[in-house]
């Protein structure tokens, strides 16, 4: 049986441990404006994302944003992470680390950031698409960011994970691509990973209840060929194992009483390319 605890925004910030957090109003409004930034940083990154940049250029930016604005980049240290953001190209599935190495015309990035503001997660990637992007490639960014609206969509009270897993899966099947299925969206709040583990395929009416308070990211990696991933030498870097395209977007929601609240969406309006 899932297990619920109402918890206060001034509660000790309690481990993982299966139980799923219910936030109060405190916990929304520290959410939208942990998330509201995010969105911000995201949105600074677009006219940097140009043939020529180094992702390590990037980085700098998504810091300093994050810094300026009174937050630490959470990943920042994060399990031996030592980036202020992951940036995934082409077949780079997530958890890319920032180097020298430049961005070329035709590429598609993912840029994944999650600043702490006021002790509060928020986390949210977008594509980029590099100059002269491929249809085919295109396609995929398009799909994906639909797969993340629809699995949205059936985020409301009464429905249960596996309703969110299920439209995403079936709108990315439907295209005949696949759903990652080694890494998941997760509850967030005060914690960067929380309970519950959002998988992004799923059946209909199975999994746990959404109940008002919930907050999770819900982060679909779609691929082109096949699902399965390997992760690189450095410990991070995903990538698809038939080296076919990937793309992702995530938002970090709070299910309301009638539906729920996107607390990344960006406020000018650049939630998916092109910008
Ligand atoms: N932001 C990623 C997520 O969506 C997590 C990145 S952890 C890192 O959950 F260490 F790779 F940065
Ligand atoms: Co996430
Ligand atoms: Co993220």
């Amino acid at each position: 049986m899932t297990q619920y605890i109402t918890v206060a925004a001034d509660d000790r910030v309690e481990a993982r441990n299966g139980t799923i957090k219910l936030h109060g109003p405190e916990g929304f409004e520290g959410m939208r404006r942990a998330g509201r930034l995010a969105a911000e940083v995201l949105d600074a990154l677009v006219p940097h994302v140009v043939p020529g940049v180094s992702t390590q250029a990037l980085d700098d930016i998504a810091r300093s944003h994050m810094l300026d604005a009174g937050a630490v980049p959470a990943t920042l240290g994060y399990r031996g992470y030592t980036k202020s953001c992951c940036i995934s190209i082409n077949h780079v599935v997530c958890h890319g680390i920032p180097s020298d190495k430049t961005l070329k015309d035709g590429d598609i990035v993912n840029i994944d950031v999650t600043p702490i503001l006021d002790g509060w997660h928020g986390d949210t990637s977008r594509m980029y698409l590099v100059g002269d992007v491929p249809l085919k490639a295109r396609k995929l960014v398009d799909i994906t960011y639909e797969c993340l609206m629809l699995g949205i969509d059936q985020a409301k009270p009464g429905n249960r994970l596996g309703d969110i897993g299920h439209a995403i899966q079936r709108h990315a099947e439907g295209q005949r691509y696949s759903v990652v299925r080694d890494f998941c969206g997760h509850g967030l709040g005060r914690l960067f990973h929380d309970s519950p583990e959002v998988i992004h395929a799923g059946r209909p009416g199975t999994g746990p209840e959404l109940r008002p308070g919930m907050f999770f990211t819900i982060e679909p990696m779609i691929n082109i060929g096949r699902p399965d991933v390997k992760v690189l030498d450095d410990g991070w870097t995903a990538v698809t194992r038939d080296r076919s395209l990937s793309a992702q977007f995530e938002h970090s929601i709070g299910i309301a009483e009638d539906g729920c609240e996107i607390f990344t969406k960006s406020p000018a309006g650049l939630d998916h390319p092109p910008y």
